[in-house]
């Protein structure tokens, strides 16, 4: 494997709940992982990223971790976990894992240790409780929101019953905040990175990883309108927008929106401890930053060199599908992260935001987290909306650096707009009081085989969130070999990238002669050439061998919402 693999990966994001059920009680497990790492190979990605299967009582479906050294008999077993990496490894594929320190599940032996002992004892110093406000202290101790609604303080009963304390949650209340000004809490990292580094992971995806440290005294902070991202810009940001309201650049400003809970430099100390941590094993082993800060050159703070190695690039994901946006925001993204030496990443779709084969075609605002559902307005048809999804792929995919792919969108996969209400488990769901959607519908069980029960995902039970009939001719299976299918453009596309190197690759933006439509952008990279078109109105392609084409042309020209790669 090559030196600093992670500078140009594909990294598969695996939702265990919703890929494969082998056991059959309508939950994804570990065993089904196992079970279908073949067919990951076969994509041709270079490693997985598993959203956390570890013990849990799955309230924020497992990033409330009560154990974070075992796995939750719902996915299986350590042994489990053992077979399914030993498997990975073997076919050339690496493993990252979930880690979330921002906070633990209520359930988490320290934070039951905290509720049993008292006011300023050394159990609750682990979390962060604090006296509330009022003479009769029932007021929260200040006023910040939950990421997922309602305050983020719940005041507690005390071991006598009486009314106590109050706990911060950033997100939902059974998911209490660490104090990581807490050497004890600090320390517990270490053993468990250490645990699963022993085990022999190759890296971490680390959860909120803008969030650990909060601003000293925590003071009051109302944040601007229109939030609800997992912290930081909320939604498709900036200024210029269309006739409905959505909004066509990227907000690429130089400041963070100043959260006393995001982004406080204190974290970073955090992060060069774990590098250092992380240097002690061989197999360079990573660590991923799940920051949602604003602006790009804030982001790369996580990736300077004795930090982490990559940060997720969600300004690209919240991008439209607009040339003049795209170019500015991977203009951006290559200067912020290559000023620090680090490789940008990529990403379009992942386990919190509206899948991208129905975003990029919305034509109404859906703020990160609010989600879809039958009252949402301005959704695209499915034809449509995959079309243009698969032109963005297509795009992403030869952009230099790591780009992250989520399970599902290799069979073009669109959200689930119709589950029905009392399907919805998000607890974004209940906190905004069904106001909010929230992110079920990109979290629907995967379909495999388009005649099996429940499209393969499991052969008993049924699955946690009901599958749409769509999911029929969608399967893997009817795709497989299907050279106009989604998963062989994606298979295509990610062993072209491979044999032309694009993820080492440098970019250079270009001109088509003859062509002067703003819809259309070209940029080289090595010998490949990319053209999209993110209009509607075909352009001519130039001369050379076509490689890749993300639908059908047109006698030659290239339509509207469709990149093809040429070579050069
Ligand atoms: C970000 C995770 O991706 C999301 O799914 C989760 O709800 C929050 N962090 C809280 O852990």
């Amino acid at each position: 494997m090559t030196s600093e693999w992670w500078r140009t990966a594909t990294i598969y994001q695996i939702y265990p709940r919703s890929f494969a059920d082998a056991n059959g009680d309508g939950m994804g497990d570990l065993a089904g992982i196992t079970a279908h790492l073949a067919d990951l190979q076969e994509l041709g990605i270079d490693a997985i990223w598993l959203s956390p299967f570890y013990t849990s009582p799955q309230r924020d479906a497992g990033y409330d971790v009560a154990d974070y050294c075992d796995v939750d008999p719902l996915f299986g077993t350590l042994a489990d976990f053992d077979a399914m990496l030993a498997e990975a490894h073997a076919r050339g594929i690496r493993v990252i894992v979930d880690l979330v320190p921002n906070h633990s599940s209520d359930e988490h032996e320290w934070f039951q240790a905290a509720l049993a002992a008292a006011p300023g004892s050394a159990e609750r110093a682990r979390y962060l409780f604090r006296d509330g406000r009022g003479p009769a202290g029932d007021e929260p101790p200040n006023n910040w929101e939950s990421v997922f609604g309602g305050p983020a303080w719940t005041r507690i009963a005390e071991a006598d019953g009486t009314p106590g304390q109050w706990y911060l949650h950033l997100f939902d209340s059974s998911q209490p905040d660490f104090d990581w000004t807490n050497e004890e809490v600090r320390e517990e990292f270490r053993r468990i990175l250490r645990f699963w580094l022993d085990r022999g992971v190759d890296g971490f995806r680390v959860d909120v990883a803008h969030g650990m440290i909060k601003a000293d005294g925590l003071p009051d902070y109302t944040p601007p309108a229109e939030g609800g991202s997992m912290g930081g810009a909320g939604g498709v940001a900036g200024d210029a927008g269309d006739a409905a309201g959505v909004a066509l650049e990227p907000e690429i400003s130089d400041e963070g929106d100043g959260a006393p809970y995001w982004g406080q430099d204190g974290v970073h100390e955090i992060y060069r401890d774990w590098r250092t941590l992380l240097d002690e094993y061989a197999g360079e082993r990573i660590l991923a930053a799940e920051a949602w800060v604003d602006p790009l050159p804030r982001v790369a703070k996580w990736v300077r060199p004795d930090e982490m190695h990559q940060a997720f690039n969600f300004a690209y994901l919240e991008t439209p599908w607009n040339a003049a946006a795209l170019r500015t925001v991977v203009d951006a993204s290559l200067e912020a992260f290559g000023a620090v030496g680090a490789p940008s990443t990529w990403v379009l779709s992942n386990h919190d935001v509206v899948r991208h084969a129905t975003r990029l075609a919305l034509t109404e605002a859906n703020p990160q987290g609010h989600g879809l559902g039958a009252r949402s307005k301005g959704l695209p048809e499915y034809a449509a909306g995959v079309r243009r999804a698969r032109a963005a792929t297509a795009f992403m995919l030869a952009l230099p650096g790591s780009s992250y792919l989520y399970q599902g969108e290799e069979l073009g996969l669109p959200e689930v707009i119709d589950l029905p209400d009392e399907a919805r488990q998000d607890p974004t769901w209940f906190r905004t009081d069904r106001e909010r959607y929230g992110r079920d519908g990109c979290r629907v069980p995967l379909p495999w085989n388009a005649d099996a029960a429940n499209y393969g995902f499991g052969e008993t039970g049924t699955p946690w969130l009901p599958q749409p009939e769509l999911w029929g001719t969608l399967a893997r299976d009817a795709q497989r070999g299907d050279p106009d299918s989604t998963l062989e453009l994606y298979r295509a596309a990610l062993r072209l990238r491979r044999e032309h190197a694009l993820g080492a690759g440098r970019l250079e933006w270009t001109e088509l002669d003859g062509v002067d439509d703003p819809s259309v952008l070209a940029f080289r990279n090595g010998d490949v050439l990319v053209v999209a078109n993110t209009g509607s109105d075909a352009v001519a392609l130039p001369a050379g061998e076509l490689l890749l084409a993300s639908g059908p042309l047109d006698a030659g020209a290239l339509p509207g919402d469709t990149t093809a790669w040429i070579a050069a």
